[in-house]
C-alpha cells in the first residue's frame, strides 16, 4: 500500500479530487464505488467546482455506493439523501447510473445479491474511494462483520450516533463486502484528523483480520492512502 501524507484535511481533499480527475479522464465511462461521510464532503464539493467551470464530467459514469443504512429513504440520516446532496446532482452523474441499495426493501438478502449482479453487469469496479472509521471499518464491514459480498450487517451504537439525528438501535445497513471492494482495479482511501490515527497504524501493522477490517485491504496492488498529518501521526 502506498501511503501519501499531506499537511492538512483540505491537501487530502484536493489530492483525493485531483487522482479522481485523473481517473476520469482516462476512462469517462468508469465505474466508481463513492463514499459517504464527513471525509469525502471537501472532495465532492471541489470536484463540483471543477465541473461548472467545465473541467470535470461524470456523465458516463456509473457510480455505485459503499453502503445504505436499512431506513425510509426521506430520512435525512440516509446515503440516499446524501449522495443526492453532495455528489450525485453536484457531480452530474446520470440518474440511471446511480445505483445505492435500497434502504427501504423487505429483503434485504435478496437487495444484497441484486447489487452485486448490477456491479458484475456494469462491468465491475474500476475505482473504489474509500473512508476509514476509527475502528478500521471499511464501508460498513465493522469489527467482526466483515463478508466478502455485499451483506447486511448490524450497526453498533456508535456507529448510529454518527449518523445524526436521534436514531436508536437496532439499525441495520447493506454494505458492499470486502472482496467487493478489493475488486477495484484501483482504491483511494482518504483518511483525515486524529480519530484516523490509530486505524491507519493498525492497517499497516496488525496481523490481517476481522477485528480491523481495513487489513484486508493492505495487499491490494493499486492501494494509496492519502490522509493528512493528524491521521498519519502513529506511521
Ligand atoms: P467519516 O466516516 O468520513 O464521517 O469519518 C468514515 C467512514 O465511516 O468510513
Amino acid at each position: 500500500m502506498k501511503i501519501e501524507t499531506l499537511p492538512t484535511a483540505g491537501d487530502v481533499a484536493r489530492r483525493g479530487a485531483s487522482v479522481f480527475e485523473a481517473h476520469v479522464l482516462a476512462r469517462p465511462d468508469l465505474v466508481v464505488a463513492l463514499p459517504t461521510g464527513r471525509t469525502p464532503i471537501d472532495m465532492y464539493e471541489i470536484l463540483a467546482a471543477l465541473r461548472r467551470s467545465g473541467g470535470f464530467d461524470l456523465s458516463r459514469a456509473t457510480a455505485f455506493n459503499l453502503d445504505e443504512v436499512l431506513l425510509p429513504r426521506a430520512m435525512p440520516q440516509t446515503f440516499f439523501q446524501f449522495m443526492t446532496r453532495y455528489a450525485w446532482e453536484p457531480l452530474g452523474i446520470a440518474p440511471g447510473r446511480r445505483f445505492i441499495p435500497d434502504g427501504e426493501t423487505g429483503d434485504p438478502e435478496s437487495e444484497c445479491r441484486k447489487y452485486e449482479d448490477a456491479i458484475a453487469k456494469a462491468g465491475g469496479l474500476d475505482l473504489a474511494i474509500l473512508g476509514i472509521g476509527a475502528d478500521g471499518h471499511i464501508a460498513y464491514n465493522l469489527p467482526g462483520q466483515a463478508g466478502p459480498r455485499t451483506h447486511v450487517v448490524r450497526l453498533d451504537p456508535i456507529t448510529i450516533a454518527t449518523l445524526g439525528g436521534d436514531l436508536q438501535p437496532p439499525l441495520g445497513a447493506i454494505t458492499m463486502g470486502i472482496e467487493t471492494i478489493r475488486s477495484a482495479k484501483s482504491i483511494v482511501l482518504l483518511a483525515t484528523g486524529p480519530s484516523k490515527a490509530e486505524a491507519l497504524r493498525r492497517m499497516r501493522d496488525e496481523p490481517v483480520g476481522e477485528a480491523w477490517p481495513c487489513t484486508f485491504l493492505r495487499d491490494h496492488l493499486d492501494l494509496t492512502v492519502i490522509a493528512d498529518e493528524a491521521a498519519a501521526s502513529q506511521l
